[in-house]
């Protein structure tokens, strides 16, 4: 055990040390004399590494949406400059945290393909996010934008790396641990993309420099006022317009029927959300539930529809997905609970340690993801492979002759359930085996809960 520990440590060691430029003050700093400690590579080193304990050791300050709109509302340059700096001095202790966790691991999971690699990443932006000194000016907080710009786009690959790694791992973790540990990484993630996109949007709208015409009212990221069946009818659209498989039970995908998606209920719906959060939870569980169903009814001249049903309550916004896809057990035979779906072990969710979703998934760790569903769907059509071929699989002999030839790396479903749980929403799968299964989403829509604990 304490051979393993040591070893651990030893092969942390290796990605820890590199040159380090002097810091400015200020930032997880108690004093500047800690700054040579590692340039040291021993055990103690990486133990003893005072800077990373410094940030570890402050409490990450958890926002709700509400703050965040509320901040963002009448944005002077002073208030550009104070949300710059926090995001500054924020993402480091968020990310000082993970780092923690990532070092707790068993060296037979650090050592996983994937995880290796997050590590150097995570490590990497806290060395840069420590070092980067305070933003006094507009030009400098342009110039901080784009180092955020630059953080985002290379921790693309995070999720199918740790996806990988951790599914690799997963005979070594029990699988409450490996749930609870890639929940905190994922809800710690989305948690520093979230403050990153939003301070660099606010930055955007306040130089009158903004990328794309939004027509619902937005401030940074945060919709006011997002249109949840606009939402819904987009995704739809992006599914069965441009769709993402290539042939269904051998006939091309432009030849399927894609079944009918009906809405009924408040329609008029409208919530403050990220929408990006919002249209990924909405593409993965409509995706889902084409695929069962266009899998059900094969040769089936007329396809059951699916039955979206939105709700506004008081304090949530709930949707309900009903599909007659012939239920998870139909597909999923070894899931014994739908909430094993959202899991990362291979215990609870066999398809974990799948070739063709570890191949999938390499393919992904390689070419990041994208993080709108828009960008996602343009992304995959541009990597998949010629038709016949199944996405992420070395030949066609493993693929599976009846299913869709997208790509499978399943990580839709326990996003979803992160990203709904993030402000305190909820995601509930219900299998009528036989007939179809119903989902049921629900958003707070007042913006008042904290982001997750994990941050
Ligand atoms: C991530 O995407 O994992 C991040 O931590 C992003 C942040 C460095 C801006």
């Amino acid at each position: 055990m304490l051979w393993r520990l040591q070893h651990s440590r030893t092969n942390m060691i290796a990605y820890i040390s590199r040159r380090r430029r002097p810091s400015p003050p200020g930032l997880c700093q108690h004093s500047t004399s800690l700054g040579n400690v590692r340039h040291q590579s021993t055990p103690s080193q990486f133990y003893h590494n005072r800077q990373l304990e410094l940030c570890a050791s402050k409490e990450a300050k958890p926002l709700t949406l509400r703050q965040l709109v509320f901040f963002g509302r009448s944005m002077s340059e002073d208030r550009l400059l104070k949300s710059a700096n926090y995001v500054r001095t924020e993402l480091p202790v968020r990310i000082a945290h993970r780092l923690r966790d990532l070092q707790a691991l068993p060296y037979v999971v650090v050592t996983q393909e994937g995880v290796a690699k997050v590590y150097e990443l995570y490590w990497s932006a806290f060395e840069k996010f420590r070092n980067y000194p305070p933003v006094t000016t507009l030009k400098e907080n342009e110039d901080f934008c784009n180092f955020l710009r630059v953080l985002l786009d290379e921790h693309a690959s995070v999720i199918p790396n740790l996806s990988l790694g951790l599914s690799l791992s997963s005979p070594y973790l029990p699988p409450e641990k490996l749930d609870a540990f890639m929940r905190r990484m994922l809800i710690s993630r989305i948690s520093r993309r979230v403050l990153a996109e939003h301070h660099i949007a606010l930055s955007e709208m306040y130089v009158g420099l903004e990328n794309e015409e939004h027509e619902e009212p937005h401030v940074g990221i945060i919709f006011t006022g997002l249109k949840v069946k606009r939402s819904i009818d987009k995704c739809v659209k992006l599914l069965t317009e441009r769709p993402l498989w290539l042939e269904v039970g051998g006939r091309s995908a432009m030849d399927v029927r894609w079944p009918q998606v009906e809405i009924d209920g408040h329609l008029d719906s409208k919530f403050a959300y990220i929408r990006e959060h919002f249209e990924y939870i909405a593409f993965q569980l409509l995706k889902n539930s084409m695929r069962s169903t266009v899998l059900k009814h094969q040769g089936v001249p007329v396809l059951p529809p699916i039955q979206v049903t939105i709700v506004a309550g008081e304090n949530d916004i709930g949707l309900r997905i009903s599909d007659q896809g012939g239920g998870l057990s139909s597909f999923q035979n070894e899931i014994s609970n739908p909430s094993d779906l959202f899991s990362f072990s291979h215990i609870r969710n066999a398809t974990r340690l799948e070739d063709s979703r570890l191949g999938a998934l390499r393919m992904a760790s390689e070419h990041g993801l994208r993080a709108t569903v828009d960008e996602q769907v343009s992304r995959w059509q541009q990597l998949l492979p010629s038709k016949g071929q199944a996405f992420g699989r070395e030949d066609s002999e493993n693929s599976e002759p009846n299913d869709l030839s997208q790509p499978r790396i399943g990580i839709g479903l326990p996003m979803s359930y992160i990203f709904a749980t993030y402000f305190g929403g909820s995601l509930e799968l219900v299998s009528l085996d036989g007939w179809g299964t119903d989902v049921y989403l629900r958003l707070p829509r007042l913006g008042t809960n904290l982001e997750g604990i994990e941050v």
